[in-house]
């Protein structure tokens, strides 16, 4: 029913069939066992009667003198199957000769000697019904051995089976087509979960990804299914959110600057300028185009580390040199902000040095632009059990509490003081994107005092499955 075939069945289609054909098999069964007992037990009658007639016609025999009175004694002879139409009975003697027939004997004689050796019925068939038969050795009064022969008439008794035999296909034919019938009802009425279900996700289109399954009301074969299903639109829900925040972000983020564009534009193109005046105003623009640039390369890194299928390239890094790297980067302005940059401790992760390194970076630059003239900002590095930190502090105008936990998310701003004009606001989103893509957390802690902490906390490497 199924076979190779590309196209599949409806599982209700499929079900009514199997369960008719079930059904066909065992009536078809029961059918059987029940004509082939029937036909046992009426060739057993049909059997038990022949061995009865020819007990008689054997006795009937005995009391006949000799060949010559067999057809004057026919009489006690034709007693015995007197009223069975069905029934002939004939006597052989010993030279082939009928020396009494009932009717016209249908065995033929070639077949004689082997029934009379075998004294067991066989059936024979003529051209117009099949007969039974059985012979049996006998002998006259006078000792002359004759054969004894009764023959019965199947037709009947096959009639009798043929029109049980046609009862039995119709009931079988019948018992299918309505196991069919049932079967497809029953199927229809036990898929219906299935099909509620598929209405259900029919329902869901983008704008309704909050739409759930059910899965208490679930039967318990399709719970699994419902979970997974409901799990997948989470997914569904949670990626299309994040996609909708972030080209909402980009596009709202890249207006004002490039509204800037546009204006400054504007008033540079309103009269004539000299050169200089162009380069200056080029000059102004290419800083927004860097800005813009550096934008949209920045929502990129984020987009890809926190799209699920990113994996990092561990291997490992040494915070130590990382720190050392970041001192040397940023001497110019350090030496400019009369600020001192130092480091202590020392310790190993596992990670992608170049995101380790950018994380670490951001902070810094982040510490350079809020610490106070002529203060310190400090990396400290502790390696050890449960986690490897790297912590960047410095001096400055305290972060507000409420506002320390927005701050890691893109395009925020602490607002702390006038200088919110220079960053985009992505540093810290691109730090915790790294920091989630390396298993570990950023955290920050700002007392009131003003001292601002941020802390890189990396997993242990030996807790690490996948360290290379
Ligand atoms: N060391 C710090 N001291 C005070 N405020 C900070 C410090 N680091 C970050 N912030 C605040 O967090 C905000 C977000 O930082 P960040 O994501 O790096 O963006 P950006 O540096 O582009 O402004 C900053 O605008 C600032 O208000
Ligand atoms: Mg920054």
């Amino acid at each position: 029913m199924t076979g190779q075939h590309p196209r599949s069945y409806s599982i209700t289609a499929r079900l009514a069939l199997l369960f008719a054909a079930a059904l066909a098999v065992l009536s078809l069964a029961a059918g059987g066992y029940l004509y082939h007992a029937l036909t046992l037990d009426l060739t057993r009658r049909d059997e038990d009667e022949l061995h009865g007639k020819i007990a008689l016609a054997v006795e009937a025999v005995r009391r006949i003198d000799s060949f010559a009175d067999v057809s004057q004694r026919d009489s006690e002879l034709a007693h015995v199957v007197v009223g069975h139409d069905r029934l002939t009975l004939y006597v052989i003697g010993d030279d082939e000769r009928v020396l009494f027939a009932t009717g016209h004997p249908r065995v033929p004689a070639s077949a004689r000697a082997a029934l009379l050796a075998s004294m067991q019925p066989r059936t024979f068939a003529t051209d117009t019904h099949s007969v039974r038969a059985l012979g049996s050795h006998a002998r006259l009064r006078s000792g002359a051995p004759v054969g004894v022969f009764i023959e019965s008439n199947t037709e009947e008794t096959d009639r009798l089976l043929a029109s049980h035999l046609r009862e039995i296909v119709l009931a079988v034919l019948l018992s299918a087509l309505l196991g069919l019938g049932a079967a497809y009802g029953i199927a229809r009425s036990g898929l219906r979960p299935l099909r509620e279900m598929a209405d259900t996700a029919k329902r869901i289109s983008a704008d309704q990804l909050g739409e759930r399954l059910s899965v208490e009301a679930a039967p318990a074969e399709l719970r699994q299914l419902a979970a997974a299903f409901n799990a997948m639109l989470q997914r569904l829900q949670e990626s299309f959110a994040r996609l909708n925040e972030f080209s909402s972000d980009l596009a709202h983020e890249m207006r004002t600057p490039i509204n800037n564009l546009i204006g400054h534009t504007q008033v540079v193109l309103s009269r004539s300028r000299s050169a200089d005046d162009y380069r200056a105003a080029l000059e102004s623009n290419m800083e927004e185009f860097e800005r813009l640039s550096r934008m949209v390369g920045d929502m990129l890194f984020i987009a890809r580390a926190d799209s699920p299928q990113t994996r990092v390239n561990r291997r490992p890094v040494d915070l130590h040199a990382v720190a050392l790297k970041m001192q040397q980067f940023y001497e110019p302005i350090l030496a400019e902000r009369e600020l001192a940059l130092s480091i202590a401790g020392a310790g190993r992760v596992e990670g992608d040095p170049l995101m380790v390194e950018r994380a670490v970076s951001n902070l810094v630059s982040n510490a350079v632009r809020h610490a106070a003239t002529g203060s310190e900002i400090s990396i400290r590095i502790e390696d050890g059990p449960p986690a490897t930190t790297l912590a960047v502090s410095n001096r400055g105008q305290p972060i507000p509490p409420e506002v320390k936990d927005r701050l890691f998310s893109r395009f925020a701003h602490a607002d702390t003081d006038g200088r919110n004009g220079e960053g985009i606001g992505l540093g810290l989103a691109i730090v915790q994107s790294i920091m989630k893509l390396h298993n570990g957390a950023v955290t920050v802690d700002s007392d009131a005092s003003g001292e601002t902490r941020f802390v890189l906390a990396f997993p242990a490497p030996s807790v690490e499955p996948r360290a290379a």
